[in-house]
């Protein structure tokens, strides 16, 4: 990671604008070309990254799926969903859209793909077509959740896991649950967060189902309370590019039948989600 120093540096040389989007997580920045960045430029965006948790970069209205692919690659290996509809040509490009004909989807908090062993350390998305009004992506950092328990809750947490499964994009993978830290340390900040979500985690193995139920349900509202939250407004050409390792996120499905499209890329973690 670059020192702040350096990085506090190229930004102020480059004009590069950045705004906080809450007080607990996220930064909007401007003035950043994605598909013309030198290493330096990714350094910055990289340490940005690790520090909010969250960008929407903005004003980059001519990214292409090539482009946003190789933004992608920058990051490290490119995650094949395999159950959700990809942009033509790519297998590793989600078309994350809704309209008259499709309602949204992602609308539950979720870790992106958090059913798999390795799961997305980053996703991206890059917005293509947006509704009039609403439409924002809404995130919730981990971070935060954990840091405000107990330290009698987060004793008991520590030693616990969870299994998550993908049965939501097809039933079968009932069948092949994943099991993961209920804790789990950032391998790049050092800091822990929980790793529970609503959308794909299913129970705690070393407990009877009731208890499992009434702990993730807890878990579930504490890790999406509003106090860690941030938003996303999209305007054309909005990059916004989150660390699913530290935040759990929701689309706001509230533009009725208008048409909202998205290009999503995630990369992959270089190992699995551990203590
Ligand atoms: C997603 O979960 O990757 C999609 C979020 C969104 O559509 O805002």
């Amino acid at each position: 990671m670059a020192e702040p120093a350096v990085v506090n540096d190229y930004l102020k040389s480059e004009n590069i604008d950045i705004r906080p989007l809450s007080g607990a997580l996220g930064a909007e920045v401007r003035g950043v070309d994605i598909a013309n960045l030198d290493n330096d430029g990714f350094a910055a965006i990289h340490s940005l990254l690790m520090e909010y948790s969250v960008l929407a970069i903005h004003d980059n209205p001519g990214l292409t799926d090539s482009q946003l692919r190789d933004w992608g690659l920058r990051w490290g290996s490119l995650d094949v969903h395999g159950y959700s509809p990809t942009v033509k040509g790519y297998d590793d490009v989600l078309n994350i859209s809704s309209g008259p004909k499709r309602r949204a989807s992602a609308e539950g908090w979720h870790s992106d793909v958090s059913w798999k062993e390795i799961p997305p350390k980053i996703s991206m998305l890059h917005a293509r077509k947006l509704p009039s009004v609403g439409g924002d992506t809404i995130y919730c950092s981990q971070y935060k959740a954990y840091e405000d328990l107990s330290e009698n809750m987060k004793d008991f947490l520590e030693p616990l896991h969870a299994q998550h499964d993908g049965r939501n994009f097809d039933i079968d993978l009932i069948r092949k649950p994943v099991t993961h830290p209920i804790v789990i340390t950032h391998p790049e900040t050092g800091r822990k967060a929980l790793y529970v979500n609503r959308g794909f985690t299913r129970r705690i193995p070393e407990f009877p189902p009731m208890e499992s139920t009434a702990i993730l349900n807890f878990l579930y509202d504490h890790c999406t309370r509003e106090r860690y939250q941030a938003r996303i407004r999209y305007e054309s050409g909005t990059l916004s590019m989150w660390d699913n390792r530290c935040v759990q996120h929701c689309a706001v499905p509230d533009y009725g039948y208008e048409v909202r499209e998205l290009h999503r890329v995630a990369v992959l973690c270089d190992e699995r989600p551990s203590q």
